[in-house]
């Protein structure tokens, strides 16, 4: 959605807090990572991978901005652009079109982020920023086809109810006009049997199976039909990943990459996590992939020297995930396990990540190191010294849109601290000149 006054005056940062900090917290987040309670950013933890389908309660959430209150009584979804009709439809007109139902997955871009070195600025997201959801809805395609989409049609760009903050640029996506006609892409109204709960796009959202989810967009409202490559913020410059391999920690120029679309194929370890005791250890976990099943998953518990099929568990669906577990008869000492997934099309997780500079689709046969003892090994606490002080000028420039989440959980260099600052400034943070050298000090020193 277009910058509103309340946007405006919010972004007058320092003046207005953040609606409140943890507008969430009707949600019972207390099974969550907490990466960014406002905007609300939350990760499953790996005990999520044991689930078929995801519950609403441990289904990642990642939102760019604060959440909208949609009520239905006022809602309506836009058509126009290159249609021969533009109309408005309501809840009810989308309910009369046929409702299909698929099983997929959800998973963000930017999960497995944290673990890219050079560190890159984002949510730091571990392995959880993923879920596997049962969405319903109609499909994407007789919506445009009451529409009427013209030849010249070539992509849907999706704006939804969201609002930014400050000068950020409004979240808007668009996919391609063949992923938009492809019978699987939805508009979905229901999750996991209910209604589309709030944090996940109350009352609609797009659902496009096989896609990182930053095609999915949330609170949708209007849906307009393109004759040209959209060239908004969220497609030109976020969201691109390189069709080259590049060397870690360079610069990438936006245009020598394409927009995020297919997931990888995946695989995660949710069980044992760090520790288990000698005998049979189950290890287990869910892999998964794009439009292609996953059909195969090996796993190594000598850091990949020797593999062996496990067996696959929950129903095959094309673009749902599937469990997976394998006994191992396990010995006292220190092993690194690794598992591997191939999907039908034969892809396969690499052993080595490439690295790219937004931190986009990690997927790498991640090694894991497992202790076998009868005592759990005793942990070193947390490290760190205690926190400096602050500059008065950080409170003041920083804290107006979000809180200390967002930079505690970054792990920069100075020079990207400085490119994060000018972002943030270029957004509206009122940070003065005189003031950034002693907020600059703070952020890299801290958070390095
Ligand atoms: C005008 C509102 C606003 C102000 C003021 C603001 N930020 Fe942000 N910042 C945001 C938003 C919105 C996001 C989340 C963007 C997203 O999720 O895509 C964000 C995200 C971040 C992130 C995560 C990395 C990223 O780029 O998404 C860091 C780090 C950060 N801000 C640092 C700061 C610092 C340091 C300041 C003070 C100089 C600041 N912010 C002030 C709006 C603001």
């Amino acid at each position: 959605m277009r910058i509103s006054r309340r946007a405006l005056l919010a972004s007058a940062a320092g003046a207005i807090l953040p609606r409140s900090i943890g507008a969430a917290d009707t949600a019972d987040r207390s099974r969550m990572i907490v990466h960014s309670p406002q905007p609300e950013d939350i990760e499953m933890p790996l005990d999520g991978f044991t689930e078929w389908i995801t519950p609403v309660d441990r289904f990642f959430v990642r939102t760019h901005t604060y959440m909208p209150t949609v009520k239905l009584s006022e809602w309506s979804l836009k058509i126009d652009g290159k249609v021969d009709r533009a109309m408005t439809i309501t809840m009810d007109d989308l309910k009369r079109l046929p409702r299909v139902e698929l099983v997929a997955v959800l998973e963000c871009a930017g999960n497995g982020r944290s673990f890219y070195q050079p560190r890159v600025a984002g949510t730091q997201w571990a392995f959880g920023s993923v879920g596997n959801g049962r969405w319903a809805g109609a499909r994407l395609r007789d919506v445009l086809q009451k529409a009427g989409v013209q030849d010249s049609a070539k992509e849907i760009l999706f704006d939804g109810a969201d609002v930014p903050l400050g000068k950020m640029p409004d979240f808007q996506r668009s996919i391609t006009r063949a992923k938009a006609l492809h019978p699987d892409t939805l508009l979905a109204y229901e999750m996991n049997g209910g209604p589309l709960p709030m944090e996940h796009g109350f009352p609609l959202r797009v659902i496009a199976p096989g896609w990182a989810s930053d095609s999915w967009v949330k609170w949708l409202q209007h849906i307009e039909v393109l004759d040209r490559e959209f060239d908004g913020f969220w497609m030109k410059s976020a969201y691109r990943h390189p069709t080259q391999p590049v060397a870690p920690g360079t610069a990438v120029d936006p245009a020598a990459m394409v927009p995020v679309t297919n997931l990888n194929v995946k695989s995660v370890i949710a069980s044992p996590n760090d520790w288990a005791k000698p005998g049979i250890v189950r290890v287990q976990g869910a892999e998964w992939s794009n439009a292609s099943p996953v059909n195969k998953v090996e796993v190594s518990t000598d850091a990949g020297k020797t593999w062996r099929p496990a067996k696959l568990g929950g129903p095959k669906t094309q673009y749902g995930w599937r469990l997976w577990q394998l006994d191992w008869r396990a010995m006292q000492g220190q092993y690194t396990l690794m598992a591997r997934t191939t999907n039908e099309a034969g892809q396969t997780q690499p052993l080595e990540q490439a690295w790219n500079p937004s931190g986009y689709l990690w997927n790498v046969a991640q090694p894991r190191t497992i202790t076998i003892s009868n005592q759990a090994p005793v942990s070193d606490g947390p490290a760190g010294g205690p926190p400096e002080q602050p500059p008065a000028a950080y409170k003041t420039a920083c804290f107006g849109c979000h809180d200390e989440h967002m930079m505690e959980q970054q792990r920069l260099s100075r020079a990207r601290w400085d490119a994060e600052l000018n972002k943030m400034i270029r957004w509206g943070a009122p940070l003065k000149d005189e003031d950034r050298e002693s907020v600059l000090n703070y952020l890299s020193g801290r958070f390095k």
